[in-house]
């Protein structure tokens, strides 16, 4: 199966399960962010484990919806926490309501991907329940290291590998390694499939801040820039530190705004776009390494694959 029919099947998944109810200002802003598209990487990233490891993949619709239902949660409550206006190419929910019902909406979505797992009856629903709180929860403790770095000056390139393992890459991990379970797989196959999707998952968030730094905004569908006017501690800015002393001076000397295009240009000049993404590739490469073991293990890893390049060259 092609990651388009994978897609396809979970929108119709999506379709079927929509969230409605009364009052209609908390469901419909979460009906509104699920249903603004997004790659679906995650709960693609589920069935696919199901199938490379020879099961169902309609028996991991429940646990795949869990995935991408929590993936929208953090996102609700991670624009509140970015002060971003724009998610997918159209206003954030407490831009379009308010935060009062941004952060409700987040709330419910947190527990209806809980009860989306609970609809599931197949194998391994303990450890699949087991492995998501504990991704949630790193999740949050990610997600707090993210806000704190922003008004730290000392951040290493070590704290920043931390951080973005645990606030986007473990989600990546846990919907893999979900799936595998689906499927049945023995746990030294499900750690296999975990660790490749953290590979891909750490290159995965660096792309993202790859492309909120150099991106456009009509390409990513939110405001590109958004991480240099908040000052967040990504890659480039740690390594911009170590390239230049000015960094920091350039974070506190401009407005927020007139700070995006300068920063830009000299990480451009710098060379750190071009830098970042060979750090990436890096991970990439990790994880072509992992494919090798898996397929060893008489995994089919043509759809990891296939994501691993897609992955590769999106643009948002
Ligand atoms: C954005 O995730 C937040 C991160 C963890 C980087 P995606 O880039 O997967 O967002 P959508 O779902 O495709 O919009
Ligand atoms: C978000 O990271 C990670 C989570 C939502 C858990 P970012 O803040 O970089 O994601 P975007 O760029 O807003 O999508
Ligand atoms: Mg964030
Ligand atoms: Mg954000
Ligand atoms: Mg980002």
């Amino acid at each position: 199966m092609s990651i388009a029919k994978y897609h396809q099947l979970y929108s119709e998944f999506l379709s079927q399960n929509a969230f409605v109810g009364e009052p209609n200002n908390l469901y419909e802003p979460m009906k509104y962010i699920m249903e603004l598209g997004g790659k679906r990487i995650r709960p693609i990233l589920c069935l696919v484990g199901t199938e490379a490891c020879g099961g169902k993949v309609e028996n991991a619709l429940p646990v795949a919806h869990a995935m991408e239902v929590f993936h929208n949660f953090s996102l609700v409550h991670d624009d509140i926490m970015d002060r971003a206006d724009q998610r997918r190419g159209l206003p954030t929910v407490h831009k379009k309501w308010n935060e009062p019902t941004a952060i409700l909406a987040g709330d419910n979505l947190l527990v209806k991907a809980y009860e989306s797992i609970l609809t599931y009856s197949g194998n391994g629903k303990d450890e699949i329940l087991t492995l998501f709180s504990k991704t949630a929860t790193e999740v949050c403790e990610g997600q707090q290291d993210d806000m704190d770095f922003a008004d730290r000056y000392e951040v290493s390139e070590a704290h920043y590998l931390n951080m973005i393992q645990k606030k986007t890459a473990v989600l990546l991990g846990c919907s893999l390694a979900s799936g595998a379970i689906v499927a049945g797989a023995n746990s030294i196959i499900v750690t296999k499939m975990y660790d490749f999707a953290i590979a891909i998952g750490m290159s995965f968030q660096m792309m993202d801040d790859y492309l909120d730094a150099f991106g456009s905004s009509e390409s990513i569908g939110k405001v590109s820039g958004g991480d240099i006017m908040e000052g967040k501690k990504t890659w480039l800015y740690i390594k911009s530190c170590e390239l230049s002393s000015e960094t920091t001076s350039w974070f506190s000397q401009y407005s927020a705004e007139e700070r995006v295009s300068f920063v830009q240009n000299q990480w451009r000049a710098m060379g750190l776009d071009q830098m970042l993404l060979n750090v990436a590739n890096d991970y990439n490469d990790q994880g072509l390494s992992i494919l090798k073991d898996l397929e060893e293990m008489g995994v089919s890893v043509n759809g990891l694959r296939e994501i691993l390049e897609f992955l590769q060259v999106r643009t948002h």
